[in-house]
């Protein structure tokens, strides 16, 4: 069973500017809960409760988050708000929350490098918060999905959907070989291709179960794509030497790093989860 999910929350979030100029773009509410919680609690579905975050500066909101706020907490007793709360107080009762620093922004690849002392030699999810991802049944969301397959499996798995040809130079795109429905092997797996280089129309989104062999193949992973150390190249250097798996996920996925996205999500969440 894999506990272990890394956050990596040490990006800028330019495009919601000003909006993130003081506040982390992981803490950015859709309605009444912020991107970052949505994240956490799919983990939790998944059966993780060890969350390392690779924060930062300007990101203490984060870790204030995940923690009790006793004055608040006091000032609202008695005053019928305190279930608001219930739900993130429960969160942190019941599970573990770490932080380190990226001190440098160089890639992703180097962020999930960053938090190898928070999840140690075990295999560990990795969660990008600017993807919600809602499963197509209740209760079965992406990581859950992916950590079924990953104990069936044992080696490390990347969420993928279908992207329009025009979409191709916003993700890592991969080739593989069809395994089953809706899961490939990796064969081959490039770093935000212009169309006419994609190797296909499958991007990666921001879920991944990685094998903690993938520390020493990212130290030694050059930097590649707008010099930033990839992950998408560590992988590929995995999926070479042994098997990294792709699997088109049963759900929906909203890029709430896109203003566009973020508001479809809203949307989606106030219909939905809010007053559904
Ligand atoms: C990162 C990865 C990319 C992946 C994407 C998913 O890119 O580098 O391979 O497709 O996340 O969201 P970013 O969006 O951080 O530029």
């Amino acid at each position: 069973m894999i506990k272990n999910c890394l956050f990596p929350v040490a990006g800028y979030g330019t495009r919601f500017l000003p909006a993130t100029k003081a506040m982390p773009k992981e803490m950015l509410p859709l309605v009444n809960k912020p991107l970052v919680q949505y994240g956490v609690e799919e983990a939790q579905e998944a059966g993780m409760n060890n969350f390392g975050f690779v924060t930062g500066r300007g990101k203490r909101a984060i870790a204030d988050h995940f923690d009790i706020s006793y004055e608040l907490e006091h000032q609202i007793q008695g005053s019928g708000k305190e279930e608001l709360l219930g739900d993130i107080r429960t969160l942190i009762e019941n599970n573990t929350f770490s932080f380190t620093r990226q001190h440098q922004m160089k890639g992703l690849g180097h962020a999930i490098l960053s938090g190898r002392t928070l999840v140690g030699d075990n295999p560990f999810a990795v969660l990008l918060a600017d993807d919600l991802c809602v499963g197509e049944e209740p209760g079965n969301g992406v990581l859950k999905q992916m950590s079924e397959l990953y104990n069936q499996f044992r080696c490390s798995i990347v969420a993928i959907q279908e992207v329009p040809a025009d979409q191709t130079h916003k993700y890592g795109v991969i080739a593989g070989e069809s395994m089953k429905e809706g899961l490939y092997r990796i064969t081959d797996m490039v770093e935000k291709p212009a169309p006419e280089d994609a190797p296909s129309n499958l991007a990666i989104i921001g879920r991944y179960i990685l094998t903690p062999d993938i520390f020493d193949i990212i130290k030694d992973t050059p930097p590649g794509k707008n010099g930033e150390v990839q992950i998408t190249d560590a992988l590929l250097t995995q999926a070479k030497s042994g098997c990294v798996l792709a699997y088109k996920f049963k759900g929906n996925r909203f890029d709430c790093g896109s203003i566009d996205g973020f508001v479809e999500a809203t949307n989606y969440v106030y219909e939905n989860v809010y007053k559904g």
